[in-house]
C-alpha cells in the first residue's frame, strides 16, 4: 500500500521527490525516501516541547569539526518523554533488525539561515541507515553521487515528514540541506524557517557487533 511500510521495499511519495533522471530515481527507490506526514501537528507540537529544553542549553554555532554546517545548535539527548518513545518505535523498521535505531535522537536545530553542506554521515560512527523527522521549516535535502556529480536527487521534507537513506543513497552519495537562497524545489520556492529535525542512526557494523541471540553475555 502506499504509504506503508519502511522497509526496504518501500517507496517514497513521488510528489516528493525529483531525481537528474528516471534511472537514478530508480537506482535510489527504496534507498532515500520520503513520507509526507509521518506525524500529526499534535505530535509534533509534543516532540518539539519535549526537544527544547535541551537544545535550550546549547548555543548557536557557525561551523562544525567534521561537516560544513552553519547557523545550528544540537544536542543527542532529547527523547525522554512519549512522543520520543513512541517515535522511536515507529521509525524501528526503517532500520534493518540486527541493526535497530540508537535509542537517542541527534536533534539538530538550524536557523533560518543555517545549512548543511554537502557530507557523508562518518562511517566510523555511524552505521548504514539515518531516518530523519523534519520539524517547523520546510526544506529541501539534496543527494549528489560522488562518483557522478551530475547524478542527484532531491527530496522535499515537509514539516512532520520522515526521509530514509540506506545503502548507496547513504555511502555513495552527499547529502546536504540548501540554505535559503537555494532552496528550491524544481520552480518551487521553499523559503526557510527555522527547522528542527530528530535525526536516527544505528551503530557502524564491527565494534560493537550485536550478539547472536541466545550468547552469553560479554564480561564486563
Ligand atoms: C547531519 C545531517 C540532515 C538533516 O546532521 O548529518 O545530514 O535532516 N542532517 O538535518
Ligand atoms: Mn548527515
Amino acid at each position: 500500500s502506499p504509504g506503508g511500510g519502511l522497509g526496504p521495499e518501500a517507496e517514497a511519495d513521488p510528489a516528493l521527490l525529483r531525481a537528474s533522471s528516471p534511472e537514478l530515481a530508480r537506482r535510489l527507490r527504496g534507498l532515500a525516501l520520503v513520507r509526507g506526514g509521518f506525524v500529526s501537528e499534535g505530535e509534533a507540537a509534543e516532540l518539539l516541547r519535549e526537544v527544547e529544553p535541551g537544545l535550550r542549553r546549547g548555543r548557536y554555532q557557525s561551523d562544525h569539526w567534521d561537516r560544513a554546517i552553519t547557523g545550528y545548535r544540537e544536542t543527542e539527548r532529547g527523547l525522554r518523554g512519549g512522543a520520543g518513545r513512541a517515535l522511536l518505535l515507529r521509525v524501528t523498521p526503517a532500520f534493518p533488525s540486527r541493526r535497530p535505531p540508537r535509542p537517542s535522537a541527534h536533534v539538530l536545530d538550524l536557523l533560518p539561515g543555517g545549512c548543511v553542506g554537502p557530507h557523508v554521515d562518518s562511517v566510523k560512527f555511524c552505521g548504514c541507515t539515518i531516518a530523519g523527522l523534519s520539524l517547523l521549516s520546510p526544506s529541501v535535502l539534496r543527494l549528489r553521487s560522488l562518483r557522478d556529480p551530475q547524478d542527484w536527487l532531491e527530496l522535499l521534507l515537509e514539516p512532520g515528514s520522515l526521509y530514509v537513506l540506506r545503502g548507496a543513497a547513504r555511502y555513495e552519495f552527499t547529502h546536504e540541506i540548501l540554505p535559503d537562497e537555494e532552496s528550491f524545489f524544481g520552480g518551487l520556492r521553499v523559503p526557510r524557517g527555522r527547522r528542527v529535525a530528530l535525526i536516527f542512526r544505528n551503530d557502524p557494523p564491527g565494534e560493537n557487533p550485536p550478539n547472536p541471540p541466545g550468547s552469553p553475555k560479554p564480561p564486563g
